[in-house]
């Protein structure tokens, strides 16, 4: 066998900085994230502010980074980025380093979409993982079912038509005044309630329709929780939150299970920064175990945005001769693709 090589990479699509090194058998010898806590007097992130501390940042984690794993430039063999979905101007930051990084030392350039990252952040908790598999894709704007024939071939067979999973946590979270980024808050509150209390609708829940839709559900939340008087919702907060987190996640559920029974899957793959979601994890797992499949999902800390995941989906690029041209741009458009 021969030596894994060290790929750098970097992520820049939103809020996070971050710089990974990882070899190409999906060690991690280091990810280093700084999280932009500036946004957070703005319920939400600043895109202008978010490029300019990414140029802020990205330097010294890069110099981190080397300090912390002994490694010098010398040791790597290709860099990697995220160019796509994600904030313009925040791409473009880690984008244009990347190239010049790339360019100065002559190595090879790997462009990565920011959705696949997610689902190959998989992989370095479970090495073992072989394709064919079902990815479920939750972010804070995407909800996609994503099947994989192969590393590097796979079909979207589900996704969102309106809004993303996420963003009905982040949107729920913010109309009850708990903060941003809802997730994590909503998780936490519904641990006590009860996810029977409230009966929101889900949406497309016809049988055999794989895509998703959020936006009934989220105006049946926001016009609920506007017709409750302040002390009700006070009172009523753990239930609303499960009922909230319950409405959520059933459509992930029933259509990931549905479309891999159908399919003949046996292994599913969730992942994006929902994939952190305590409910979402156990009843999905069980769930998939009752069907004879089975769920797999990132460390927590590899559920949220990082560098370590870019790698990741690097690798089977890197491993194929799959790089980018010098003149390569970064792009919003949503969706998991491979570029
Ligand atoms: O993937 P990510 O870090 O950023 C995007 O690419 O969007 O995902 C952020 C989303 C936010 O909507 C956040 O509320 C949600 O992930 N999130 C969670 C949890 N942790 C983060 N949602 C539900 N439960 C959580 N524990
Ligand atoms: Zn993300």
């Amino acid at each position: 066998m021969s030596k894994p090589a060290y790929i750098l990479a970097f992520e820049s699509s939103c809020d996070d900085t971050s710089v990974a090194i990882v070899d190409t058998d999906y060690n991690v010898l280091c990810n280093l994230i700084s999280s932009q806590k500036e946004h957070q007097d703005y319920g939400g992130v600043l895109p202008e502010l978010a490029s300019r501390l990414h140029l802020k940042n990205i330097l010294r984690l890069t110099e981190a980074a080397y300090i912390k794993t002994g490694l010098s430039k010398d040791d790597i063999s290709a860099v990697a980025v995220s160019i796509n979905p994600g904030l313009i101007g925040s791409l473009i930051v880690g984008l244009s380093f990347a190239k010049s990084y790339a360019w100065s030392l002559g190595l090879p350039l790997i462009t990565v979409n920011h959705m696949l990252a997610h689902i190959f952040a998989n992989f370095i908790t479970h090495k073992d993982i072989k394709a064919p598999f079902l990815a479920l894709v939750v972010s804070g704007g995407h909800t996609e079912l994503v099947h994989f024939e192969d590393m590097l071939k796979f079909t979207v067979v589900g996704k969102t038509l309106d809004d993303a999973a996420g963003e009905t946590f982040d949107k729920t979270a913010k109309i009850l005044g708990l903060g941003f980024p809802g997730g994590p808050i909503i998780d936490e509150l519904a641990k006590k309630g009860n996810p029977k209390a409230f009966d929101f609708p889900r949406g497309l829940n016809k049988k055999g329709n794989y895509n998703f839709s959020y936006s009934g559900t989220k105006t049946a939340i926001y016009n609920h929780i506007l017709s409750m008087d302040p002390d009700e919702r006070e009172a009523r907060l753990h239930d609303l939150a499960a009922s909230v987190q319950q409405a959520i996640i059933d459509p992930l559920i029933n259509k990931s299970i549905s479309w891999a029974r159908v399919n003949g899957i046996k292994d599913i793959l969730l992942a994006g920064g929902v994939a952190a979601n305590s409910a979402l994890r156990e009843q999905l797992g069980q769930k998939a175990a009752k069907y004879g499949m089975k769920l797999h999902y990132p460390g927590l800390s590899l559920c949220m945005d990082n560098a370590a995941m870019v790698a990741a989906a690097a690798i089977p690029k890197y491993l194929t001769g799959h790089y980018s041209d010098l003149n390569v741009n970064a792009f919003s458009l949503k969706g998991t693709k491979l570029l």
